[in-house]
């Protein structure tokens, strides 16, 4: 046995030497360390040894395995070093030669909008809240008083998560009543609203940019979309806050010609609430096709925060009052590229970014 082993350790390591190519040296590999190759073979041999002889043979064994190992490693080694050389020869490199350029990309133009809107509200004195995108129906739906029976909800088609076997609320959770513990994909980013009212005391002046989910798909409305909410709460705030807000908004966005208008509107968290339509930026609000040619776009909701949602968060309405808006990003990102179909901006389609 202990001769076979030496014998098979000579000849492994002579032949092995002498193999030049990557592929040879793991065919050897196999040959010799395999499961069904030689050293195997000798291993099942050892059963037939007397108990005493086996230690010194378990060794021998080893010291095979393990020579055979270190040659062909080494034969990989030099058969790689070969393998480039002819490489290296056959096309040779030219280090002067000037590099690949990388095309560079750039954000999305949703992301540039947000980034946008940011900015000009980080000039008026609005900082960025933030909140989940799974929301209770608490924040997203009651305590912008719009009740588990309330007609708004017919709105805001919505995506619910199965309550049945989501994990039970982290401590400090809002109370576990009724629909108040449900689940949802928030469906504006209105709940910011609240979770800012219940977290800091007035005076508040946030926009909380983010992803919102609706049941709905087609030219202009995909499942998940992009908002910014805004907020204002302080003494003394009216109407006249609001359209100076908005203004400066649609004008730092669109440029310095842009107008806005008011037009009546209902949302149960703002009283009273008004539809905002900017003048039409591609035609300068002279009529074109895409405003059906009334040189007007509706853009955002937006009204004074109803009292009783202030009340809901813990401020008092008689000392301080709110406005609020709500703006679909991803509609203004079009406006500004003169694009006519949502989809096409989570599409992902590089040949169209590109372009924006
Ligand atoms: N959350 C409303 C929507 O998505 C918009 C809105 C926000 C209206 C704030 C008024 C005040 O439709």
């Amino acid at each position: 046995m202990l001769e076979e082993l030496e014998t098979l350790l000579a000849q492994a390591t002579t032949e092995i030497a002498q193999l030049t190519l990557e592929a040879d040296v793991e065919a050897a590999r196999v040959k010799y360390l395999g499961k069904k190759g030689s050293l195997s073979a000798l291993l099942r041999g050892m059963g037939k040894l007397a108990a005493e002889d086996r230690p010194k043979a378990g060794e021998a064994m080893n010291r095979v395995k393990v020579g055979i190992e270190a040659a062909l490693d080494s034969a990989k080694a030099a058969a790689g070093q070969k393998a480039l050389a002819a490489e290296l020869k056959r096309e040779p490199v030219d280090v002067t030669l000037p590099g690949l350029p990388r095309a560079r990309g750039h954000r999305h133009p949703v992301s540039q909008a947000m980034d946008d809107i940011i900015e000009i509200f980080a000039r008026l004195g609005f900082a960025t809240a933030d909140g989940p995108e799974l929301e209770w129906d608490l924040y997203n739906f009651e305590m912008l008083a719009i009740p588990p029976d309330h007609p708004a909800r017919d709105m805001q088609d919505t995506f619910y998560i199965d309550m049945s076997t989501a994990p039970a609320p982290p401590p400090g959770s809002p109370p576990t009543r009724g629909a108040q513990s449900a689940l949802l994909l928030r469906t504006h980013t209105s709940p910011v609203q609240i979770r800012t009212m219940l977290a800091q005391k007035p005076p508040v002046r946030i926009i909380a940019p983010g992803k919102v989910y609706r049941c709905d798909s087609d030219v202009t409305h995909t499942p998940m979309f992009h908002q910014v909410e805004c907020l204002h709460v302080e003494a003394g705030l009216s109407m006249a806050h609001l359209r100076g807000t908005l203004d400066s908004f649609v004008k730092g966005f669109f440029g310095p010609g842009t107008k806005t208008r008011l037009r009546p509107s209902y949302f149960p968290f703002t009283e009273p609430s008004a539809e905002v339509d900017i003048s039409h930026p591609a035609c300068a609000g002279k009529g074109c096709r895409l405003c059906k040619n009334t040189g007007w776009l509706e853009v955002l909701g937006a009204g004074m925060v109803n009292p009783d949602v202030l009340r809901m968060a813990g401020y008092d309405p008689e000392v301080v009052s709110g406005y609020a808006f709500g703006v679909g990003i991803d509609r203004l990102a079009l406006l500004r590229h003169g694009i006519d179909d949502l989809r096409a901006l989570f599409e992902n389609d590089v040949r169209f970014l590109q372009q924006l």
